[in-house]
């Protein structure tokens, strides 16, 4: 209510999205720390164990997550646990620092709840993001998310993951192969066979920990692109995948920034993403655990995924719209789902529906 009804409009109306994107993060770093870590905790947590979630090792409190693009440089790595997240994914990453494409880049698509980006990887490169990791101490699991830099050329790219991946290796407790951003050319073609499998492989040879690699993979895929992607993901012995990114569609839009070039998210995203997370968990009878992200402003639409086979859900978008009470929202209202179903664990939901 006071986010939609009294702040958003606010943010919206008088600040451009990448500034008032960068004031936000900037503000959450500074409430990594006690006495303003408190305050937010007792705002925006919400524990029930019964939502706790143990995969690869790892112990997640609850499995809602922060999408990858969201905290690009790991600004307020620290913070992200005290507004309730269960885990958080940081980067992309790319092995040179970037600026990204010129600006405007980021677009409010407000009438339809959604979001265009075509950023391009503005980071600050593999190095210094090691140096942000290594100097704070964070109470959830973090993933990487590693991507191509754009100077480097399509075939070489293994090489410029493998970089990121050992420079970073130390502060990652799960890492993400990102081939599925649209704003970096050609970088969509790396999920094909042949490119996948040089930089999962190299990837895993580097791998002495054992640590989870997984892949994040593009909405618009046919479903034959996505169950290829699936054999690499078996042949490499990857701990998962993470569906979907933005979408290069535009149906059903009807805000001005329709036309803009660049990956689409949020409400337009939520149906195809959750369709591609049922079929992952089809195709490989739920052997490959999923992490789901799209669209998903709501318990019912994280319900929605972990029913359709996803393990854990990331938010971005949704975040941006119905503000930082949403994950809250959505693990009160997971429990009450664990109730009405007489589930004990939030495992047990997973791909429930199928
Ligand atoms: C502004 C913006 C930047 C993003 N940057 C990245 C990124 O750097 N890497 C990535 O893997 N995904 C990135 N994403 C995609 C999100 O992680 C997520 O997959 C997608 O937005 C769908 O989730 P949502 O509908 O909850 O936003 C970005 C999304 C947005 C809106």
């Amino acid at each position: 209510m006071v986010w939609r009804g009294l702040i958003r409009p606010v943010v919206f109306k008088t600040t451009d999205p990448e500034e008032a994107h960068r004031r936000s993060l900037d503000l959450l770093a500074r409430f990594a720390a006690r006495p303003g870590a408190g305050v937010l905790r007792r705002m925006f947590c919400f524990d029930d164990p019964r939502l706790a979630v143990e995969l690869w090792g790892l112990r997640f409190a609850n499995p809602v997550g922060v999408a990858a693009g969201f905290d690009k440089n790991a600004t307020a790595v620290a913070t992200w646990e005290h507004l309730g997240f269960g885990l958080v994914e940081v980067g992309t990453v790319t092995r040179h620092a970037q600026e990204g494409n010129p600006r405007p880049r980021l677009f409010r698509l407000a009438e339809d709840e959604a979001v265009i980006n075509r950023l391009g990887f503005n980071n600050m490169g593999a190095d210094r993001m090691a140096e942000q990791l290594g100097r704070h101490k964070v109470g959830i699991p973090v993933g990487i998310n590693l991507g191509k830099s754009k100077l480097t050329p399509l075939e070489e790219a293994s090489a410029d993951y493998l970089y990121s991946f050992q420079k970073l290796y130390a502060y990652g407790d799960y890492f993400v192969v990102n081939v599925s951003s649209p704003n970096t050319p050609g970088l969509r073609e790396l999920q094909r066979s042949k490119p996948l499998a040089e930089i999962l492989a190299s990837l895993q040879a580097a791998n002495s920990l054992n640590k989870p690699l997984l892949v994040k993979i593009a909405p618009d895929l046919d479903w034959q692109e996505i169950d290829t992607v699936l054999e690499m993901a078996m042949r490499y012995r990857l701990a998962g995948v993470i569906a979907t990114n933005t979408t290069i569609g535009r149906e059903g839009l009807v805000s001005t920034y329709r036309h803009e070039a660049g990956g689409l998210s949020g409400a337009p995203l939520r149906e195809r993403s959750t369709e591609v997370v049922a079929h992952i968990y089809r195709e490989t009878a739920g052997r490959l655990p999923i992490i789901g992200v799209g669209g998903i402003f709501n318990a019912e639409d994280a319900w929605a995924k972990i029913t359709s086979g996803a393990s854990l859900v990331q938010v971005y978008t949704g975040w941006v719209y119905e503000g930082p009470w949403m994950v809250r929202r959505i693990l009160e209202g997971l429990s009450r789902k664990l109730d009405n179903h007489g589930f004990d664990t939030i495992a047990q939901a997973v791909g429930c529906e199928l």
